[in-house]
Protein backbone atom coordinates (compact mmCIF):
# COMPACT_ATOMS: atom_id res chain seq x y z
CA UNK A 1 0.00 0.00 0.00
CA UNK A 2 1.39 3.16 -0.87
CA UNK A 3 2.49 5.06 2.08
CA UNK A 4 0.36 7.87 2.57
CA UNK A 5 -2.48 4.96 2.82
CA UNK A 6 -1.19 2.75 4.83
CA UNK A 7 -4.30 2.19 7.30
CA UNK A 8 -4.00 0.36 10.91
CA UNK A 9 -6.22 -2.05 11.75
CA UNK A 10 -8.94 -2.11 14.11
CA UNK A 11 -8.40 -5.60 15.26
CA UNK A 12 -4.96 -5.68 15.44
CA UNK A 13 -4.91 -2.11 17.32
CA UNK A 14 -7.48 -3.79 19.41
CA UNK A 15 -5.38 -6.85 19.92
CA UNK A 16 -3.09 -6.51 23.25
CA UNK A 17 0.61 -5.20 22.13
CA UNK A 18 3.94 -5.68 23.40
CA UNK A 19 4.44 -2.11 23.62
CA UNK A 20 4.24 -0.26 26.60
CA UNK A 21 1.04 -0.35 28.01
CA UNK A 22 -0.82 1.94 30.68
CA UNK A 23 -3.34 1.17 33.97
CA UNK A 24 -6.89 0.71 33.63
CA UNK A 25 -8.26 2.75 36.41
CA UNK A 26 -11.20 4.93 34.95
CA UNK A 27 -14.85 4.44 35.21
CA UNK A 28 -17.82 6.35 33.71
CA UNK A 29 -17.70 8.60 36.69
CA UNK A 30 -14.47 9.89 36.13
CA UNK A 31 -14.88 10.16 32.39
CA UNK A 32 -17.37 13.06 32.89
CA UNK A 33 -15.64 14.77 35.41
CA UNK A 34 -12.82 15.00 32.89
CA UNK A 35 -14.61 16.11 30.28
CA UNK A 36 -16.91 18.68 32.12
CA UNK A 37 -13.76 19.52 33.92
CA UNK A 38 -12.48 19.76 30.17
CA UNK A 39 -15.14 21.57 28.64
CA UNK A 40 -16.48 24.60 30.90
CA UNK A 41 -13.14 27.02 31.39
CA UNK A 42 -11.83 29.89 29.43
CA UNK A 43 -15.22 29.75 26.91
CA UNK A 44 -18.05 30.69 28.63
CA UNK A 45 -15.90 32.64 31.67
CA UNK A 46 -14.08 34.92 29.50
CA UNK A 47 -14.94 34.45 25.84
CA UNK A 48 -18.60 35.42 26.11
CA UNK A 49 -17.76 38.55 26.62
CA UNK A 50 -15.98 38.44 22.72
CA UNK A 51 -18.72 36.61 21.55
CA UNK A 52 -20.75 39.17 22.25
CA UNK A 53 -18.88 42.13 21.21
CA UNK A 54 -18.50 40.46 17.86
CA UNK A 55 -22.56 38.81 17.99
CA UNK A 56 -24.15 41.42 20.10
CA UNK A 57 -27.39 39.61 22.26
CA UNK A 58 -27.07 36.77 18.68
CA UNK A 59 -23.99 35.49 21.08
CA UNK A 60 -26.61 33.51 22.06
CA UNK A 61 -27.88 31.93 18.68
CA UNK A 62 -23.56 31.50 18.41
CA UNK A 63 -23.79 29.30 21.40
CA UNK A 64 -26.60 27.09 19.91
CA UNK A 65 -24.68 27.00 16.65
CA UNK A 66 -21.13 25.78 17.75
CA UNK A 67 -22.83 23.59 20.69
CA UNK A 68 -25.12 21.69 17.52
CA UNK A 69 -21.75 21.41 15.59
CA UNK A 70 -20.21 19.73 18.78
CA UNK A 71 -22.95 17.36 19.11
CA UNK A 72 -22.89 15.70 16.09
CA UNK A 73 -18.87 15.28 16.39
CA UNK A 74 -19.39 14.04 19.75
CA UNK A 75 -22.07 11.51 18.75
CA UNK A 76 -19.10 10.20 15.82
CA UNK A 77 -16.55 10.39 18.71
CA UNK A 78 -18.75 8.12 21.25
CA UNK A 79 -19.35 5.69 18.61
CA UNK A 80 -15.24 5.21 17.12
CA UNK A 81 -14.12 5.84 20.60
CA UNK A 82 -16.28 2.51 21.64
CA UNK A 83 -15.18 0.80 18.74
CA UNK A 84 -11.89 1.61 19.21
CA UNK A 85 -10.43 2.00 22.68
CA UNK A 86 -6.95 2.93 22.19
CA UNK A 87 -5.65 6.30 23.18
CA UNK A 88 -5.22 8.74 21.22
CA UNK A 89 -8.79 9.75 19.63
CA UNK A 90 -9.11 11.81 16.40
CA UNK A 91 -5.44 10.84 15.27
CA UNK A 92 -5.76 6.68 15.72
CA UNK A 93 -9.22 6.70 14.38
CA UNK A 94 -7.92 8.71 11.10
CA UNK A 95 -5.29 5.92 10.85
CA UNK A 96 -7.49 3.44 10.55
CA UNK A 97 -10.28 5.12 7.90
CA UNK A 98 -8.10 7.63 6.43
CA UNK A 99 -4.58 6.32 6.05
CA UNK A 100 -1.32 7.30 7.75
CA UNK A 101 -1.02 10.94 6.13
CA UNK A 102 -4.37 12.67 7.16
CA UNK A 103 -3.55 10.87 10.29
CA UNK A 104 -0.41 12.01 10.82
CA UNK A 105 -2.37 15.78 9.66
CA UNK A 106 -5.06 15.41 12.37
CA UNK A 107 -1.94 13.81 14.96
CA UNK A 108 -0.04 17.33 14.19
CA UNK A 109 -3.19 19.49 14.22
CA UNK A 110 -4.14 17.67 17.71
CA UNK A 111 -0.58 18.43 19.10
CA UNK A 112 -1.76 21.83 17.91
CA UNK A 113 -4.90 21.95 19.73
CA UNK A 114 -4.22 20.74 23.11
CA UNK A 115 -0.80 22.67 23.56
CA UNK A 116 -3.09 26.15 22.62
CA UNK A 117 -5.91 25.17 24.82
CA UNK A 118 -3.37 25.00 28.02
CA UNK A 119 -1.84 28.01 27.12
CA UNK A 120 -4.60 29.71 25.94
CA UNK A 121 -6.52 29.09 29.14
CA UNK A 122 -3.07 28.95 31.29
CA UNK A 123 -3.61 33.02 30.07
CA UNK A 124 -6.94 33.59 30.91
CA UNK A 125 -6.51 31.83 34.18
CA UNK A 126 -3.49 34.91 34.81
CA UNK A 127 -5.75 37.63 34.03
CA UNK A 128 -8.11 36.61 36.94
CA UNK A 129 -5.29 35.63 39.07
CA UNK A 130 -3.11 39.10 38.21
CA UNK A 131 -6.80 40.77 39.13
CA UNK A 132 -6.63 39.03 42.53
CA UNK A 133 -2.93 39.93 43.75
CA UNK A 134 -3.83 43.27 42.30
CA UNK A 135 -7.07 43.62 44.92
CA UNK A 136 -5.02 42.42 47.89
CA UNK A 137 -2.27 44.96 47.03
CA UNK A 138 0.33 42.38 45.65
CA UNK A 139 -0.04 43.75 42.09
CA UNK A 140 2.67 42.38 39.56
CA UNK A 141 4.08 44.76 36.75
CA UNK A 142 2.77 44.33 33.82
CA UNK A 143 5.72 43.24 32.21
CA UNK A 144 5.74 40.33 34.00
CA UNK A 145 1.89 39.42 33.25
CA UNK A 146 2.06 40.44 29.63
CA UNK A 147 3.60 38.37 26.82
CA UNK A 148 5.19 40.19 24.17
CA UNK A 149 3.47 39.31 21.16
CA UNK A 150 -0.74 39.92 20.29
CA UNK A 151 -1.09 42.30 23.14
CA UNK A 152 -2.49 45.42 23.29
CA UNK A 153 0.18 46.25 26.35
CA UNK A 154 3.46 44.27 25.34
CA UNK A 155 5.26 42.76 28.72
CA UNK A 156 8.22 40.38 28.71
CA UNK A 157 6.67 37.43 29.96
CA UNK A 158 3.52 36.30 31.61
CA UNK A 159 4.64 34.90 34.76
CA UNK A 160 1.92 33.49 36.43
CA UNK A 161 0.52 31.48 32.82
CA UNK A 162 3.89 30.08 33.11
CA UNK A 163 3.54 29.09 36.68
CA UNK A 164 0.07 27.36 36.56
CA UNK A 165 1.17 25.11 33.71
CA UNK A 166 4.13 23.56 35.92
CA UNK A 167 1.62 23.23 39.11
CA UNK A 168 -0.91 21.40 36.74
CA UNK A 169 1.80 19.60 34.64
CA UNK A 170 3.39 18.48 38.62
CA UNK A 171 -0.42 16.98 39.20
CA UNK A 172 -0.50 15.23 36.59
CA UNK A 173 3.06 13.17 36.64
CA UNK A 174 1.81 12.36 40.54
CA UNK A 175 -0.09 9.98 38.43
CA UNK A 176 -3.96 10.04 36.47
CA UNK A 177 -6.14 8.82 39.62
CA UNK A 178 -4.68 11.33 42.22
CA UNK A 179 -5.72 13.99 39.36
CA UNK A 180 -9.02 12.91 38.92
CA UNK A 181 -10.16 13.42 42.11
CA UNK A 182 -8.99 16.86 42.94
CA UNK A 183 -10.33 17.45 38.89
CA UNK A 184 -14.17 16.34 40.55
CA UNK A 185 -13.99 18.30 43.17
CA UNK A 186 -13.02 21.28 41.39
CA UNK A 187 -15.72 20.96 38.53
CA UNK A 188 -18.09 21.41 41.34
CA UNK A 189 -16.65 24.29 42.31
CA UNK A 190 -16.68 25.69 39.06
CA UNK A 191 -20.62 24.61 37.73
CA UNK A 192 -21.66 26.14 40.99
CA UNK A 193 -20.12 29.66 40.30
CA UNK A 194 -22.09 29.36 36.90
CA UNK A 195 -25.19 28.40 38.86
CA UNK A 196 -24.52 31.24 41.43
CA UNK A 197 -24.45 33.99 38.27
CA UNK A 198 -27.39 32.68 36.25
CA UNK A 199 -29.34 32.70 39.86
CA UNK A 200 -28.30 36.62 40.30
CA UNK A 201 -28.66 37.50 36.87
CA UNK A 202 -31.75 35.71 35.72
CA UNK A 203 -34.33 37.74 37.86
CA UNK A 204 -32.91 41.45 36.06
CA UNK A 205 -33.47 39.87 32.49
CA UNK A 206 -35.23 42.49 30.20
CA UNK A 207 -36.25 41.78 27.00
CA UNK A 208 -35.49 45.67 25.73
CA UNK A 209 -31.76 44.26 26.56
CA UNK A 210 -32.29 41.72 23.40
CA UNK A 211 -32.66 44.37 21.04
CA UNK A 212 -31.05 44.42 18.25
CA UNK A 213 -30.91 40.76 18.13
CA UNK A 214 -28.26 40.55 15.83
CA UNK A 215 -26.93 44.15 15.00
CA UNK A 216 -23.50 43.04 13.48
CA UNK A 217 -25.45 40.45 10.94
CA UNK A 218 -25.41 36.41 10.82
CA UNK A 219 -22.28 35.62 8.55
CA UNK A 220 -18.55 37.28 8.61
CA UNK A 221 -18.03 40.53 7.83
CA UNK A 222 -15.47 42.77 8.72
CA UNK A 223 -16.35 46.14 11.01
CA UNK A 224 -15.03 49.15 10.36
CA UNK A 225 -11.55 48.42 12.53
CA UNK A 226 -11.08 45.39 10.22
CA UNK A 227 -12.07 43.00 13.06
CA UNK A 228 -14.27 40.49 11.95
CA UNK A 229 -17.88 40.54 13.28
CA UNK A 230 -21.26 38.71 12.69
CA UNK A 231 -22.96 35.66 14.69
CA UNK A 232 -20.63 33.12 12.81
CA UNK A 233 -17.86 35.15 13.54
CA UNK A 234 -18.14 34.51 17.13
CA UNK A 235 -19.36 31.16 16.72
CA UNK A 236 -16.08 30.58 15.53
CA UNK A 237 -14.47 31.65 18.74
CA UNK A 238 -17.13 30.48 21.08
CA UNK A 239 -16.41 26.77 19.30
CA UNK A 240 -13.63 27.01 21.93
CA UNK A 241 -15.86 26.95 25.18
CA UNK A 242 -17.48 23.47 23.91
CA UNK A 243 -14.98 21.12 23.05
CA UNK A 244 -12.61 19.05 25.54
CA UNK A 245 -14.90 16.18 25.76
CA UNK A 246 -12.32 14.62 22.53
CA UNK A 247 -10.02 14.55 25.73
CA UNK A 248 -12.14 11.74 27.08
CA UNK A 249 -11.84 9.47 24.54
CA UNK A 250 -7.86 10.19 24.83
CA UNK A 251 -8.28 8.33 28.09
CA UNK A 252 -10.04 5.16 26.37
CA UNK A 253 -6.93 2.86 27.06
CA UNK A 254 -7.19 3.73 30.90
CA UNK A 255 -10.73 2.93 31.42
CA UNK A 256 -12.02 -0.03 33.03
CA UNK A 257 -15.33 -0.79 30.38
CA UNK A 258 -14.19 1.20 27.67
CA UNK A 259 -17.94 0.37 25.22
CA UNK A 260 -20.29 1.81 28.28
CA UNK A 261 -18.16 4.08 29.90
CA UNK A 262 -16.75 6.25 27.18
CA UNK A 263 -20.65 6.82 25.27
CA UNK A 264 -21.81 8.32 28.81
CA UNK A 265 -18.60 9.93 29.32
CA UNK A 266 -18.32 11.88 25.99
CA UNK A 267 -22.30 12.21 25.32
CA UNK A 268 -23.14 12.98 28.93
CA UNK A 269 -20.39 15.66 29.76
CA UNK A 270 -21.37 17.74 26.25
CA UNK A 271 -25.18 17.67 27.01
CA UNK A 272 -24.35 19.06 30.62
CA UNK A 273 -22.51 21.53 29.02
CA UNK A 274 -24.28 23.15 26.99
CA UNK A 275 -27.52 23.07 28.94
CA UNK A 276 -25.07 25.27 31.34
CA UNK A 277 -24.13 27.37 28.70
CA UNK A 278 -27.30 28.47 27.10
CA UNK A 279 -28.80 29.21 30.92
CA UNK A 280 -25.40 31.26 31.36
CA UNK A 281 -25.75 33.20 27.92
CA UNK A 282 -29.37 33.70 28.24
CA UNK A 283 -29.08 34.82 31.99
CA UNK A 284 -25.97 37.53 31.06
CA UNK A 285 -27.19 39.27 27.29
CA UNK A 286 -30.94 39.72 29.30
CA UNK A 287 -29.23 41.33 32.52
CA UNK A 288 -27.91 44.42 30.63
CA UNK A 289 -27.21 45.85 27.44
CA UNK A 290 -24.32 43.77 25.96
CA UNK A 291 -22.17 46.26 25.32
CA UNK A 292 -21.30 46.87 29.33
CA UNK A 293 -19.80 43.53 29.70
CA UNK A 294 -18.35 42.61 26.47
CA UNK A 295 -15.34 44.35 26.40
CA UNK A 296 -14.50 43.34 30.44
CA UNK A 297 -11.50 40.54 31.08
CA UNK A 298 -13.97 39.04 33.66
CA UNK A 299 -17.94 39.54 32.13
CA UNK A 300 -19.36 37.73 34.53
CA UNK A 301 -17.82 38.62 37.33
CA UNK A 302 -18.43 42.31 36.13
CA UNK A 303 -22.11 41.54 35.26
CA UNK A 304 -22.52 40.44 38.90
CA UNK A 305 -20.98 43.71 40.38
CA UNK A 306 -22.82 45.68 38.24
CA UNK A 307 -26.16 43.99 39.21
CA UNK A 308 -25.07 44.69 43.15
CA UNK A 309 -23.62 41.79 44.37
CA UNK A 310 -19.82 42.27 45.21
CA UNK A 311 -20.22 38.59 47.05
CA UNK A 312 -21.37 37.11 43.99
CA UNK A 313 -18.95 38.31 41.95
CA UNK A 314 -15.84 37.66 43.87
CA UNK A 315 -17.40 34.20 44.29
CA UNK A 316 -17.32 33.92 40.56
CA UNK A 317 -13.70 34.97 40.65
CA UNK A 318 -12.28 33.39 42.82
CA UNK A 319 -14.27 29.84 41.24
CA UNK A 320 -12.30 30.64 38.21
CA UNK A 321 -8.76 30.86 39.57
CA UNK A 322 -9.33 27.79 41.22
CA UNK A 323 -10.99 25.68 39.18
CA UNK A 324 -9.68 26.69 35.83
CA UNK A 325 -7.16 24.48 36.58
CA UNK A 326 -8.60 21.46 35.61
CA UNK A 327 -9.47 22.23 32.31
CA UNK A 328 -5.47 22.58 31.93
CA UNK A 329 -5.63 19.22 33.42
CA UNK A 330 -7.46 17.91 30.92
CA UNK A 331 -5.89 19.42 27.78
CA UNK A 332 -2.26 18.61 28.83
CA UNK A 333 -3.24 14.65 29.77
CA UNK A 334 -4.53 14.24 26.31
CA UNK A 335 -1.61 15.75 24.79
CA UNK A 336 0.55 13.70 26.63
CA UNK A 337 -1.62 11.07 25.27
CA UNK A 338 -1.46 11.63 21.83
CA UNK A 339 2.46 12.26 22.01
CA UNK A 340 2.39 8.78 23.45
CA UNK A 341 0.94 6.85 20.93
CA UNK A 342 1.98 8.77 18.27
CA UNK A 343 5.56 7.73 19.18
CA UNK A 344 4.55 4.36 20.20
CA UNK A 345 3.36 4.17 16.46
CA UNK A 346 7.05 5.66 15.39
CA UNK A 347 5.46 8.71 14.16
CA UNK A 348 7.92 10.66 16.73
CA UNK A 349 10.74 9.30 18.13
CA UNK A 350 9.85 5.84 20.23
CA UNK A 351 11.96 7.09 23.00
CA UNK A 352 9.45 9.69 23.49
CA UNK A 353 6.52 6.54 24.74
CA UNK A 354 8.36 5.14 27.26
CA UNK A 355 6.14 5.07 30.70
CA UNK A 356 6.98 4.93 34.21
CA UNK A 357 6.76 1.56 35.74
CA UNK A 358 6.36 3.68 39.22
CA UNK A 359 3.09 5.83 38.27
CA UNK A 360 2.08 3.73 34.79
CA UNK A 361 2.07 6.76 33.14
CA UNK A 362 4.21 8.67 30.66
CA UNK A 363 5.99 11.18 32.90
CA UNK A 364 8.66 12.17 30.64
CA UNK A 365 6.31 13.12 27.87
CA UNK A 366 3.85 15.10 30.04
CA UNK A 367 7.07 16.79 31.41
CA UNK A 368 8.57 18.10 28.24
CA UNK A 369 5.01 18.78 26.15
CA UNK A 370 4.12 21.25 29.57
CA UNK A 371 7.44 23.22 29.41
CA UNK A 372 6.81 23.89 25.56
CA UNK A 373 3.08 25.03 26.31
CA UNK A 374 4.75 27.00 29.49
CA UNK A 375 6.82 28.54 27.35
CA UNK A 376 3.97 29.93 24.67
CA UNK A 377 1.82 30.60 27.81
CA UNK A 378 4.45 32.88 28.50
CA UNK A 379 4.66 34.53 25.43
CA UNK A 380 1.79 34.59 23.72
CA UNK A 381 -1.75 36.65 23.93
CA UNK A 382 -5.63 34.66 24.77
CA UNK A 383 -7.40 35.35 21.63
CA UNK A 384 -4.68 34.73 19.22
CA UNK A 385 -3.98 31.07 20.91
CA UNK A 386 -7.58 30.45 21.43
CA UNK A 387 -8.51 31.23 17.25
CA UNK A 388 -5.47 29.20 16.78
CA UNK A 389 -6.26 25.96 19.02
CA UNK A 390 -9.82 25.96 17.13
CA UNK A 391 -8.45 25.64 13.78
CA UNK A 392 -6.34 22.48 15.29
CA UNK A 393 -9.95 21.32 16.42
CA UNK A 394 -11.90 22.21 13.94
CA UNK A 395 -9.78 19.79 11.52
CA UNK A 396 -10.08 17.27 14.17
CA UNK A 397 -13.02 16.75 14.21
CA UNK A 398 -13.56 16.63 10.54
CA UNK A 399 -11.59 13.94 10.32
CA UNK A 400 -13.69 12.23 13.20
CA UNK A 401 -16.79 13.04 11.09
CA UNK A 402 -15.10 11.33 8.02
CA UNK A 403 -13.63 8.07 9.80
CA UNK A 404 -17.36 7.82 11.49
CA UNK A 405 -18.89 7.73 7.44
CA UNK A 406 -15.67 5.89 5.91
CA UNK A 407 -16.18 3.45 8.60
CA UNK A 408 -19.84 2.62 8.27
CA UNK A 409 -19.15 2.13 4.74
CA UNK A 410 -16.13 -0.11 4.82
CA UNK A 411 -17.19 -2.25 7.92
CA UNK A 412 -20.65 -2.38 7.66
CA UNK A 413 -21.18 -5.28 10.00
CA UNK A 414 -18.62 -4.82 12.60
CA UNK A 415 -20.02 -4.67 16.18
CA UNK A 416 -20.83 -0.73 17.51
CA UNK A 417 -21.44 -0.89 21.13
CA UNK A 418 -22.91 2.66 20.66
CA UNK A 419 -24.32 3.42 17.06
CA UNK A 420 -24.25 7.45 16.29
CA UNK A 421 -27.80 8.13 15.48
CA UNK A 422 -29.73 9.59 11.98
CA UNK A 423 -27.17 7.88 9.90
CA UNK A 424 -25.55 10.04 8.14
CA UNK A 425 -26.92 13.21 9.64
CA UNK A 426 -24.54 12.98 12.44
CA UNK A 427 -21.34 12.43 10.00
CA UNK A 428 -21.89 14.84 7.68
CA UNK A 429 -23.26 17.44 10.15
CA UNK A 430 -19.63 17.04 11.91
CA UNK A 431 -18.05 17.82 8.94
CA UNK A 432 -19.93 20.62 7.02
CA UNK A 433 -20.66 22.20 10.47
CA UNK A 434 -16.87 22.37 10.89
CA UNK A 435 -15.56 23.84 8.03
CA UNK A 436 -18.20 26.13 8.46
CA UNK A 437 -16.88 27.63 11.45
CA UNK A 438 -13.30 27.50 9.98
CA UNK A 439 -14.38 29.41 6.81
CA UNK A 440 -15.20 31.57 9.64
CA UNK A 441 -12.26 32.05 11.89
CA UNK A 442 -10.06 35.20 11.28
CA UNK A 443 -8.00 34.62 7.85
CA UNK A 444 -4.48 35.39 9.76
CA UNK A 445 -5.57 32.64 12.32
CA UNK A 446 -6.38 30.35 8.94
CA UNK A 447 -2.95 31.10 7.24
CA UNK A 448 -1.38 30.02 10.67
CA UNK A 449 -2.95 27.02 10.97
CA UNK A 450 -2.24 25.78 7.34
CA UNK A 451 1.75 26.64 8.05
CA UNK A 452 1.55 24.44 10.82
CA UNK A 453 0.26 21.62 8.95
CA UNK A 454 3.05 22.24 6.25
CA UNK A 455 5.82 22.12 8.99
CA UNK A 456 4.30 19.03 10.42
CA UNK A 457 4.52 17.57 6.58
CA UNK A 458 8.04 18.10 6.28
CA UNK A 459 8.81 15.92 9.47
CA UNK A 460 6.23 13.44 8.06
CA UNK A 461 8.04 13.34 4.76
CA UNK A 462 11.22 13.13 6.23
CA UNK A 463 11.05 11.17 9.40
CA UNK A 464 7.36 9.64 10.44
CA UNK A 465 6.81 8.05 6.62
CA UNK A 466 10.12 5.56 7.12
CA UNK A 467 10.06 5.17 11.38
CA UNK A 468 6.23 4.19 11.93
CA UNK A 469 5.11 0.57 12.81
CA UNK A 470 3.47 -0.32 9.73
CA UNK A 471 6.35 1.36 7.51
CA UNK A 472 8.86 -1.23 9.14
CA UNK A 473 6.04 -4.15 8.82
CA UNK A 474 5.94 -4.65 13.01
CA UNK A 475 1.84 -4.62 12.46
CA UNK A 476 0.09 -5.57 9.91
CA UNK A 477 -1.72 -3.29 7.41
CA UNK A 478 -5.09 -3.36 7.20
N1 LIG B 1 -13.69 24.36 26.46
C1 LIG B 1 -12.52 24.78 27.13
C2 LIG B 1 -12.65 26.14 27.68
O1 LIG B 1 -13.62 26.81 27.43
C3 LIG B 1 -11.35 24.68 26.22
O2 LIG B 1 -11.78 26.61 28.39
Amino acid sequence: MAFWNRRRSIDAMNAPHDGPALKKTLGWPHLIALGVGAIVGTGIYTLIGVGAAKAGPAVMLAFVIAGLVCVFAALAYAELAAMMPASGSAYTYSYVALGELLAWVIGWSLILEYSLVVSAVAVGWSGYFSGFLESVGLGLPVWLTTGPFGSETPGLVNLPAVAIVGVVAGMLMLGTRESATVNAVLVAVKVLALAAFVAIAAPHFDPANLQPFMPFGFGKSLDAEGVEVGVMAAAAIIFFAFYGFDAVSTAAEETKNPGRDLTIGIVGSMVVCIIIYLAVAAAAVGAMPFTEFAASPEPLAHIARTLGSDTAATVIAGAAIVALPTVLLAFMYGQSRVFFVMARDGMLPRKLARVSEKRGSPVLMTGVTAILMAIIAGLFSLGELAALANAGTLAAFVAVGASLIVLRIQQPKRERVFRAPLWPVVGLGAILGCLYLFVSLPVSTQVNFLTWNAAGLVLYLVFARRNTRLAKGEEAEA
